[in-house]
Protein backbone atom coordinates (compact mmCIF):
# COMPACT_ATOMS: atom_id res chain seq x y z
CA UNK A 1 0.00 0.00 0.00
CA UNK A 2 2.98 2.02 0.98
CA UNK A 3 3.89 2.07 -3.23
CA UNK A 4 0.20 2.17 -3.92
CA UNK A 5 -0.57 5.82 -3.23
CA UNK A 6 -0.44 5.59 0.57
CA UNK A 7 3.08 6.28 0.66
CA UNK A 8 2.76 9.37 -1.43
CA UNK A 9 -0.37 10.83 0.54
CA UNK A 10 1.78 10.12 4.33
CA UNK A 11 5.01 12.16 2.69
CA UNK A 12 2.43 14.94 1.32
CA UNK A 13 0.70 15.71 4.35
CA UNK A 14 4.10 14.84 6.49
CA UNK A 15 5.77 17.34 5.20
CA UNK A 16 3.74 20.14 6.78
CA UNK A 17 3.23 18.64 9.99
CA UNK A 18 5.32 19.19 13.11
CA UNK A 19 4.82 15.32 14.14
CA UNK A 20 4.20 12.07 12.37
CA UNK A 21 1.97 9.52 15.28
CA UNK A 22 1.88 6.01 13.93
CA UNK A 23 -0.86 4.74 16.41
CA UNK A 24 -1.16 1.20 15.49
CA UNK A 25 3.05 0.78 14.08
CA UNK A 26 3.42 -2.97 14.01
CA UNK A 27 6.13 -4.12 11.86
CA UNK A 28 6.92 -0.70 12.04
CA UNK A 29 7.37 0.01 8.35
CA UNK A 30 5.46 2.72 7.79
CA UNK A 31 7.06 4.68 10.53
CA UNK A 32 10.10 3.83 8.87
CA UNK A 33 9.08 5.44 5.99
CA UNK A 34 8.13 8.43 7.19
CA UNK A 35 10.89 9.16 9.23
CA UNK A 36 13.36 8.31 6.64
CA UNK A 37 11.99 10.53 3.79
CA UNK A 38 10.16 13.39 6.10
CA UNK A 39 12.09 15.85 8.24
CA UNK A 40 8.87 15.39 10.35
CA UNK A 41 9.77 12.93 14.13
CA UNK A 42 7.71 10.19 14.26
CA UNK A 43 6.42 8.65 17.16
CA UNK A 44 5.47 5.07 16.93
CA UNK A 45 2.75 3.61 19.33
CA UNK A 46 1.59 -0.54 19.39
CA UNK A 47 0.62 -2.68 22.28
CA UNK A 48 3.26 -4.81 21.74
CA UNK A 49 6.51 -4.75 22.72
CA UNK A 50 8.08 -6.30 19.38
CA UNK A 51 6.09 -3.70 17.45
CA UNK A 52 8.47 -0.88 19.61
CA UNK A 53 11.51 -2.44 19.01
CA UNK A 54 11.31 -2.65 15.48
CA UNK A 55 10.14 0.90 15.32
CA UNK A 56 12.75 2.21 17.48
CA UNK A 57 15.46 0.45 15.58
CA UNK A 58 15.16 3.59 12.78
CA UNK A 59 12.96 6.40 14.36
CA UNK A 60 14.85 6.92 16.90
CA UNK A 61 18.42 6.93 15.39
CA UNK A 62 19.70 9.86 13.36
CA UNK A 63 22.68 8.62 11.65
CA UNK A 64 23.49 5.02 10.23
CA UNK A 65 25.15 1.95 11.53
CA UNK A 66 28.03 -0.16 10.57
CA UNK A 67 26.84 -3.48 9.95
CA UNK A 68 30.19 -5.11 9.76
CA UNK A 69 30.85 -3.85 13.14
CA UNK A 70 27.65 -5.06 14.59
CA UNK A 71 28.30 -8.70 12.43
CA UNK A 72 31.54 -8.98 14.62
CA UNK A 73 30.74 -8.00 17.45
CA UNK A 74 27.25 -9.23 17.95
CA UNK A 75 26.92 -12.23 15.76
CA UNK A 76 30.61 -13.68 15.87
CA UNK A 77 30.62 -12.99 19.71
CA UNK A 78 27.19 -14.99 19.97
CA UNK A 79 28.46 -17.90 18.05
CA UNK A 80 31.87 -18.33 19.37
CA UNK A 81 29.75 -18.47 23.14
CA UNK A 82 27.48 -20.96 21.79
CA UNK A 83 29.50 -23.55 19.94
CA UNK A 84 31.06 -23.83 23.29
CA UNK A 85 28.14 -24.84 24.87
CA UNK A 86 27.80 -28.62 25.19
CA UNK A 87 23.96 -28.11 24.19
CA UNK A 88 25.28 -27.20 20.98
CA UNK A 89 26.35 -30.56 20.09
CA UNK A 90 23.51 -32.74 21.35
CA UNK A 91 21.15 -30.38 19.09
CA UNK A 92 23.24 -30.77 16.20
CA UNK A 93 23.49 -34.72 16.95
CA UNK A 94 19.68 -35.12 16.69
CA UNK A 95 19.47 -34.36 13.13
CA UNK A 96 20.75 -37.84 11.84
CA UNK A 97 21.04 -39.49 8.69
CA UNK A 98 17.38 -41.48 7.82
CA UNK A 99 15.92 -40.34 10.92
CA UNK A 100 11.86 -39.13 10.30
CA UNK A 101 10.55 -35.86 10.67
CA UNK A 102 8.07 -37.21 13.66
CA UNK A 103 10.99 -38.74 15.44
CA UNK A 104 13.09 -35.43 14.71
CA UNK A 105 10.28 -33.64 16.53
CA UNK A 106 10.04 -36.06 19.10
CA UNK A 107 13.75 -36.13 19.88
CA UNK A 108 14.21 -32.23 19.96
CA UNK A 109 10.80 -31.72 22.03
CA UNK A 110 12.44 -34.25 24.81
CA UNK A 111 15.81 -32.51 24.98
CA UNK A 112 14.75 -29.12 24.96
CA UNK A 113 12.64 -29.83 27.59
CA UNK A 114 15.04 -31.57 29.75
CA UNK A 115 17.72 -29.33 30.02
CA UNK A 116 17.68 -25.15 29.95
CA UNK A 117 19.67 -22.82 28.06
CA UNK A 118 20.60 -19.22 28.78
CA UNK A 119 17.68 -17.88 27.29
CA UNK A 120 14.10 -17.94 26.72
CA UNK A 121 13.36 -19.62 22.93
CA UNK A 122 15.13 -23.36 23.72
CA UNK A 123 12.84 -24.40 26.43
CA UNK A 124 9.44 -22.70 25.00
CA UNK A 125 9.90 -22.94 21.04
CA UNK A 126 12.77 -25.47 20.73
CA UNK A 127 10.84 -28.40 18.74
CA UNK A 128 8.17 -26.73 17.92
CA UNK A 129 8.81 -23.38 15.71
CA UNK A 130 12.45 -24.27 16.38
CA UNK A 131 14.94 -27.14 15.83
CA UNK A 132 17.06 -27.04 18.60
CA UNK A 133 20.27 -25.72 16.82
CA UNK A 134 17.87 -22.88 15.91
CA UNK A 135 16.57 -22.04 19.27
CA UNK A 136 19.96 -22.30 20.85
CA UNK A 137 21.25 -19.90 18.20
CA UNK A 138 18.34 -17.20 18.96
CA UNK A 139 18.99 -17.51 23.03
CA UNK A 140 22.89 -16.80 22.17
CA UNK A 141 21.97 -13.77 19.80
CA UNK A 142 19.71 -12.53 22.61
CA UNK A 143 22.46 -12.68 25.66
CA UNK A 144 24.95 -11.27 23.33
CA UNK A 145 22.85 -8.44 22.11
CA UNK A 146 24.64 -4.83 23.12
CA UNK A 147 23.99 -3.32 25.69
CA UNK A 148 23.82 0.40 24.40
CA UNK A 149 21.56 1.95 22.17
CA UNK A 150 21.24 3.14 18.79
CA UNK A 151 23.05 -0.73 18.05
CA UNK A 152 20.72 -2.92 20.10
CA UNK A 153 17.25 -1.91 19.12
CA UNK A 154 19.44 -2.21 15.33
CA UNK A 155 20.22 -5.89 16.52
CA UNK A 156 17.28 -6.96 18.22
CA UNK A 157 15.02 -5.90 15.71
CA UNK A 158 17.49 -7.66 12.99
CA UNK A 159 17.44 -11.02 15.40
CA UNK A 160 13.39 -10.54 15.40
CA UNK A 161 13.24 -10.52 11.70
CA UNK A 162 15.64 -13.47 11.34
CA UNK A 163 13.12 -14.90 14.12
CA UNK A 164 9.72 -14.55 11.95
CA UNK A 165 11.95 -15.75 9.08
CA UNK A 166 12.61 -19.26 10.39
CA UNK A 167 9.85 -19.99 12.34
CA UNK A 168 8.30 -23.02 11.34
CA UNK A 169 4.95 -21.96 10.88
CA UNK A 170 2.36 -20.56 7.91
CA UNK A 171 2.85 -16.66 8.34
CA UNK A 172 2.83 -16.25 11.80
CA UNK A 173 3.44 -18.09 15.15
CA UNK A 174 0.11 -19.57 16.22
CA UNK A 175 0.95 -22.76 15.54
CA UNK A 176 3.88 -24.46 14.24
CA UNK A 177 4.04 -26.91 11.62
CA UNK A 178 3.16 -30.40 12.98
CA UNK A 179 4.89 -33.88 11.32
CA UNK A 180 2.27 -34.63 9.81
CA UNK A 181 2.17 -36.09 6.02
CA UNK A 182 1.04 -32.78 4.34
CA UNK A 183 3.22 -30.11 6.95
CA UNK A 184 6.33 -32.11 7.12
CA UNK A 185 8.50 -30.91 4.16
CA UNK A 186 7.22 -27.04 5.38
CA UNK A 187 9.14 -28.15 9.07
CA UNK A 188 11.84 -29.64 7.93
CA UNK A 189 13.00 -26.59 5.14
CA UNK A 190 12.02 -24.15 7.96
CA UNK A 191 14.12 -26.21 10.73
CA UNK A 192 17.00 -25.48 7.97
CA UNK A 193 16.91 -22.01 7.87
CA UNK A 194 20.02 -20.53 9.56
CA UNK A 195 19.46 -17.91 12.25
CA UNK A 196 22.96 -15.86 11.85
CA UNK A 197 22.60 -15.90 8.17
CA UNK A 198 19.08 -14.24 8.51
CA UNK A 199 20.07 -11.73 11.17
CA UNK A 200 23.05 -10.51 9.09
CA UNK A 201 20.78 -9.89 6.31
CA UNK A 202 18.51 -8.40 8.19
CA UNK A 203 21.39 -6.12 9.80
CA UNK A 204 23.02 -5.56 6.18
CA UNK A 205 19.04 -4.07 5.72
CA UNK A 206 18.36 -2.16 8.83
CA UNK A 207 22.00 -0.29 9.52
CA UNK A 208 21.69 2.55 6.23
CA UNK A 209 18.21 3.13 7.60
CA UNK A 210 17.97 6.47 9.98
CA UNK A 211 15.18 9.26 10.93
CA UNK A 212 15.89 12.94 9.74
CA UNK A 213 14.62 13.87 12.81
CA UNK A 214 14.77 11.57 15.86
CA UNK A 215 11.55 10.15 17.38
CA UNK A 216 9.92 7.91 19.88
CA UNK A 217 8.56 4.77 20.12
CA UNK A 218 6.27 3.53 22.68
CA UNK A 219 4.41 0.42 23.95
CA UNK A 220 0.87 1.06 24.91
CA UNK A 221 -2.69 1.22 24.24
CA UNK A 222 -3.48 4.01 21.27
CA UNK A 223 -6.42 5.88 22.91
CA UNK A 224 -4.51 6.28 26.16
CA UNK A 225 -1.26 7.57 24.77
CA UNK A 226 -3.13 9.77 21.80
CA UNK A 227 -4.70 11.36 24.63
CA UNK A 228 -1.82 11.82 26.61
CA UNK A 229 0.58 13.08 23.62
CA UNK A 230 -1.33 16.62 23.51
CA UNK A 231 -2.10 16.29 20.02
CA UNK A 232 -2.40 19.20 17.64
CA UNK A 233 -3.48 20.58 14.54
CA UNK A 234 -0.13 20.35 13.39
CA UNK A 235 0.03 16.53 13.72
CA UNK A 236 -0.41 13.81 10.97
CA UNK A 237 -1.68 10.65 12.92
CA UNK A 238 -1.70 7.40 11.03
CA UNK A 239 -4.38 4.75 11.99
CA UNK A 240 -4.35 1.75 11.13
CA UNK A 241 -6.36 -0.46 13.75
CA UNK A 242 -6.57 -4.15 13.84
CA UNK A 243 -9.50 -5.89 11.95
CA UNK A 244 -9.39 -9.31 12.86
CA UNK A 245 -11.64 -10.54 16.10
CA UNK A 246 -8.54 -13.43 16.89
CA UNK A 247 -5.63 -10.81 19.15
CA UNK A 248 -2.53 -10.00 17.49
CA UNK A 249 -0.46 -11.10 20.91
CA UNK A 250 -1.49 -14.72 19.55
CA UNK A 251 -0.01 -14.18 16.38
CA UNK A 252 3.32 -12.91 17.48
CA UNK A 253 3.64 -13.98 20.85
CA UNK A 254 7.78 -15.75 19.51
CA UNK A 255 8.50 -12.61 18.52
CA UNK A 256 7.25 -10.91 22.05
CA UNK A 257 9.62 -13.44 24.06
CA UNK A 258 12.46 -12.44 21.88
CA UNK A 259 11.87 -8.82 22.46
CA UNK A 260 11.09 -9.17 25.84
CA UNK A 261 14.14 -11.45 26.50
CA UNK A 262 12.29 -14.15 29.11
CA UNK A 263 8.75 -15.73 29.41
CA UNK A 264 7.09 -16.86 32.19
CA UNK A 265 5.32 -20.27 30.23
CA UNK A 266 4.40 -21.98 27.44
CA UNK A 267 1.18 -24.20 26.71
CA UNK A 268 -0.18 -26.32 23.91
CA UNK A 269 0.25 -26.37 20.57
CA UNK A 270 0.75 -22.58 20.26
CA UNK A 271 3.06 -23.00 22.61
CA UNK A 272 1.54 -19.23 23.54
CA UNK A 273 2.36 -17.62 27.33
CA UNK A 274 -0.27 -16.92 30.07
CA UNK A 275 -2.82 -14.81 28.90
CA UNK A 276 -1.85 -12.26 31.04
CA UNK A 277 1.65 -11.71 29.37
CA UNK A 278 -0.32 -11.14 26.01
CA UNK A 279 -1.93 -7.83 25.62
CA UNK A 280 -5.22 -7.57 24.83
CA UNK A 281 -6.85 -4.78 22.09
CA UNK A 282 -10.46 -3.60 22.70
CA UNK A 283 -10.37 -2.95 18.78
CA UNK A 284 -9.77 -6.95 18.00
CA UNK A 285 -13.14 -7.73 20.28
CA UNK A 286 -16.61 -7.50 18.30
CA UNK A 287 -18.18 -6.18 21.72
CA UNK A 288 -15.97 -3.21 21.90
CA UNK A 289 -14.45 -2.56 18.62
CA UNK A 290 -16.91 0.17 17.19
CA UNK A 291 -17.16 1.58 20.90
CA UNK A 292 -12.69 1.89 21.07
CA UNK A 293 -12.57 3.55 17.39
CA UNK A 294 -15.02 5.84 18.56
CA UNK A 295 -13.03 6.89 21.38
CA UNK A 296 -10.43 7.22 19.50
CA UNK A 297 -11.58 9.48 16.65
CA UNK A 298 -13.37 11.24 19.40
CA UNK A 299 -9.62 12.40 20.78
CA UNK A 300 -7.76 13.07 17.42
CA UNK A 301 -11.32 15.24 16.57
CA UNK A 302 -10.97 17.30 19.82
CA UNK A 303 -7.25 17.47 19.15
CA UNK A 304 -7.80 18.81 15.42
CA UNK A 305 -5.18 16.24 14.24
CA UNK A 306 -5.31 15.18 10.88
CA UNK A 307 -6.27 11.78 10.20
CA UNK A 308 -4.83 9.08 7.71
CA UNK A 309 -6.92 6.20 8.29
CA UNK A 310 -6.95 2.66 6.54
CA UNK A 311 -9.52 -0.13 6.74
CA UNK A 312 -10.58 -3.06 4.86
CA UNK A 313 -13.78 -2.34 2.33
CA UNK A 314 -15.57 -5.57 3.44
CA UNK A 315 -16.99 -6.13 6.97
CA UNK A 316 -14.23 -7.86 9.06
CA UNK A 317 -14.28 -10.24 11.77
CA UNK A 318 -14.01 -7.79 14.54
CA UNK A 319 -17.25 -6.23 13.40
CA UNK A 320 -15.74 -3.30 11.51
CA UNK A 321 -15.80 -2.79 7.98
CA UNK A 322 -15.18 0.44 5.87
CA UNK A 323 -18.85 1.33 5.60
CA UNK A 324 -18.71 1.37 9.40
CA UNK A 325 -14.98 3.25 10.13
CA UNK A 326 -16.33 5.85 7.64
CA UNK A 327 -19.99 6.64 9.32
CA UNK A 328 -18.50 7.18 13.04
CA UNK A 329 -15.44 9.24 10.83
CA UNK A 330 -18.39 11.56 9.30
CA UNK A 331 -19.62 12.11 13.03
CA UNK A 332 -16.54 13.95 13.64
CA UNK A 333 -14.36 14.84 10.39
CA UNK A 334 -14.50 16.42 6.63
CA UNK A 335 -13.70 12.72 5.60
CA UNK A 336 -11.98 12.69 1.50
CA UNK A 337 -11.76 8.90 0.89
CA UNK A 338 -9.68 6.90 -1.81
CA UNK A 339 -9.70 3.12 -2.12
CA UNK A 340 -6.08 1.30 -3.02
CA UNK A 341 -5.95 -2.47 -3.72
CA UNK A 342 -3.62 -3.93 -0.81
CA UNK A 343 -2.43 -7.36 0.36
CA UNK A 344 -4.24 -8.49 3.82
CA UNK A 345 -2.53 -11.11 6.28
CA UNK A 346 -5.58 -13.46 7.09
CA UNK A 347 -3.65 -13.57 10.27
CA UNK A 348 -2.48 -17.77 10.29
CA UNK A 349 -4.10 -19.07 6.82
CA UNK A 350 -1.93 -22.03 5.81
CA UNK A 351 -1.40 -20.93 2.25
CA UNK A 352 -3.40 -24.74 1.45
CA UNK A 353 -6.77 -24.55 2.63
CA UNK A 354 -6.98 -20.71 3.23
CA UNK A 355 -4.22 -18.06 1.86
CA UNK A 356 -2.13 -16.22 4.40
CA UNK A 357 -2.09 -13.06 2.31
CA UNK A 358 -5.30 -12.21 -0.13
CA UNK A 359 -6.24 -9.24 -2.41
CA UNK A 360 -8.43 -6.49 -0.67
CA UNK A 361 -9.62 -3.43 -1.60
CA UNK A 362 -8.62 -0.80 1.14
CA UNK A 363 -10.22 2.52 1.89
CA UNK A 364 -7.93 5.31 3.01
CA UNK A 365 -9.67 8.09 4.76
CA UNK A 366 -8.35 10.80 5.55
CA UNK A 367 -10.01 13.24 7.97
CA UNK A 368 -9.39 16.79 8.82
CA UNK A 369 -11.41 20.05 10.17
CA UNK A 370 -12.20 17.65 13.73
CA UNK A 371 -15.29 18.77 15.39
CA UNK A 372 -14.57 17.00 18.50
C1 LIG B 1 -3.30 -3.81 11.26
S1 LIG B 1 -1.93 -3.96 12.35
C2 LIG B 1 -0.95 -2.58 11.93
C3 LIG B 1 0.02 -2.88 10.83
C4 LIG B 1 1.06 -1.81 10.62
N1 LIG B 1 0.52 -0.60 10.03
C5 LIG B 1 2.19 -2.35 9.75
O1 LIG B 1 2.54 -1.71 8.76
O2 LIG B 1 2.74 -3.40 10.09
C6 LIG B 1 -2.61 -3.51 13.89
C7 LIG B 1 -1.61 -3.32 15.02
O3 LIG B 1 -2.30 -2.70 16.09
C8 LIG B 1 -1.77 -3.14 17.31
N2 LIG B 1 -2.80 -2.82 18.33
C9 LIG B 1 -3.96 -3.48 18.58
N3 LIG B 1 -4.67 -2.82 19.51
C10 LIG B 1 -3.97 -1.72 19.85
C11 LIG B 1 -4.20 -0.66 20.74
N4 LIG B 1 -5.30 -0.59 21.48
N5 LIG B 1 -3.27 0.30 20.83
C12 LIG B 1 -2.12 0.24 20.10
N6 LIG B 1 -1.86 -0.75 19.23
C13 LIG B 1 -2.77 -1.72 19.10
C14 LIG B 1 -1.49 -4.60 17.09
O4 LIG B 1 -0.52 -5.06 18.01
C15 LIG B 1 -1.01 -4.59 15.63
O5 LIG B 1 0.41 -4.47 15.59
Amino acid sequence: MLRNGLGSMLLHDAKKANRFVDLFSGSGVVSWFVSQNTECPTIAVDLQNYSAVMAQAVVCRGHVLDSSVLIENWISQAVQERDLDPLWGMALALDRQGITTRQLVTDTRRLCESVSSPGPVWSAYGGHYFSAAQALSFDYLIKCLPSLEPERSACLAALLVAASQCAASPGHTAQPFQPTATASDHLRSAWKRDPEAHCRRSLVDICPRFANSEGQAIVGDAVRISSELDLSSSDLVFVDPPYSDVQYSRFYHVLETIARGHISGAEGIGRYPPRVDRPQSDFSKRSTSHQALSDLLKVLSQADATVILTFPANECSNGLSGASVREVADTMFTVSEHKIVGRFSTLGGNNSRRASRQDSLELVLRLSGGRG
